[in-house]
């Protein structure tokens, strides 16, 4: 299939570049107004440009989107309207009101338009909720992620678009709501500012509950010496994962190589090392190629959203900053 890739040069979009690549897809063009683009975009024979203005949009038929979350619903949306399918980086959008529009766009095009969700996409994380699902009932649930960073510098620290909850909590809410199954109300929430004197939070932790009575609760922090163990996480370059679950017949919990179900370890083929990317533009490529259902959608790009905006809403405020650890 032929490709455009927009924000190449930057985290998410250079995995996009890997991926397609390693795939065997063509990238026609990487769009990027960073330097290093031309460099990047010529040891692959892609074009390399700086906007959409410069793209011939005869000469593709689907594009990646990994940019500042502002900016995905205009170009989503001019990329659809071209007859282009969509894969398009969580969040879609920068508030729940953007997202709630788009995700009525997408259901009213003849493209496939994919959020980025890519742990539902993660043969590890099926293989988990698979597993899940087999232990009957759901009574709880707790996903937490640690992520290494030295700094809070760029866009990711911004007000609105920034923050511990909406770069990498939005993964663990938007698991809990898959896991359960049904819509999660916050009870409570908390956004703090433990390591990084900064505007957003680094600090995120929010107890849910379903109509059901299922407790989910998530726990998300960036800090520059995050805990971690080998044992109940999955570790990726992004950072760290641990999930844990309990049902009517027993506890389960994520291991390195698949998960431990009341006390047993199990190990799933072929999960380690997977490349997570490769396995979700797998699926968005089925799912265009052959109708396979979306495993997520813009709708549930949408519930993830009003959730992170409901947490908001609900949450206590931080007792205090604490000075910078680095001014410190
Ligand atoms: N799925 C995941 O696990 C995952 C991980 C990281 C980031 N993301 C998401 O990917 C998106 C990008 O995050 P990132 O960490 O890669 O950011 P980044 O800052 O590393 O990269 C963004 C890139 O977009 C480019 N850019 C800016 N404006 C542009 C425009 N108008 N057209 C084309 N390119 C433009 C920038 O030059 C930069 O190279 C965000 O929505 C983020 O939440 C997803």
């Amino acid at each position: 299939m032929k490709f455009a890739v927009f924000g190449s040069l930057g985290w998410a979009g250079s995995r996009h570049v890997e991926a397609l690549t390693k795939m065997g897809h063509e990238i026609v063009a990487l769009v990027d107004p960073g330097a290093g683009c031309a460099a990047q975009a010529a040891a692959i024979g892609a074009l390399a440009l700086a906007s959409i203005d410069d793209l011939d949009l005869d000469s593709i038929e689907a594009a990646t989107l990994a940019l500042p979350p502002h900016l995905h619903p205009a170009l989503t949306e001019r990329l659809a309207k071209a007859g282009k399918h969509v894969m398009c980086e969580k969040p879609m959008a920068s508030d729940s009101t953007e997202a709630r529009r788009l995700a009525d766009f997408a259901a009213s095009v003849p493209v496939t338009i994919m959020p980025g969700y890519l742990l539902r996409c993660n043969p590890h994380i099926r293989g988990f909720l698979d597993a899940l699902r087999d232990l009957g009932n759901i009574r709880r649930v707790h996903l937490s992620t640690n992520v290494r960073k030295p700094s809070m510098a760029g866009w990711r620290s911004e007000p609105v678009i920034g923050g511990a909850l909406l770069v990498n909590a939005i993964h663990q809410l938007d698991l809990a709501t898959w896991f359960v199954g049904e819509s999660l109300t916050p009870r409570m929430a908390q956004l703090d500012n433990v390591h990084f004197d900064a505007p957003t939070e680094d600090t995120f932790f929010t107890s849910l509950v379903s109509p059901s009575g299922v407790t989910a609760s998530v726990f998300s922090s960036w800090s520059p010496y995050p805990p971690v163990c080998d044992d109940g996480l999955m570790i990726t370059d992004a950072g760290r994962l641990r999930i844990e679950a309990e049902t009517d017949r027993g506890a389960i919990i994520l291991t390195a190589t698949g998960y431990r179900v009341n006390g047993e370890d199990v190990a799933l083929l072929d999960v380690v090392g997977v490349n997570q990317f490769v396995r979700e533009l797998e699926h968005f490529v089925d799912a265009i190629e052959t109708g396979t259902p979306l495993w997520v959608t813009p709708e549930d790009n949408f519930n993830v959203q009003k959730l992170i905006e409901d947490c908001r809403a609900v949450a206590i405020p931080p007792a205090g900053r604490v000075q910078s650890r680095q001014a410190a």
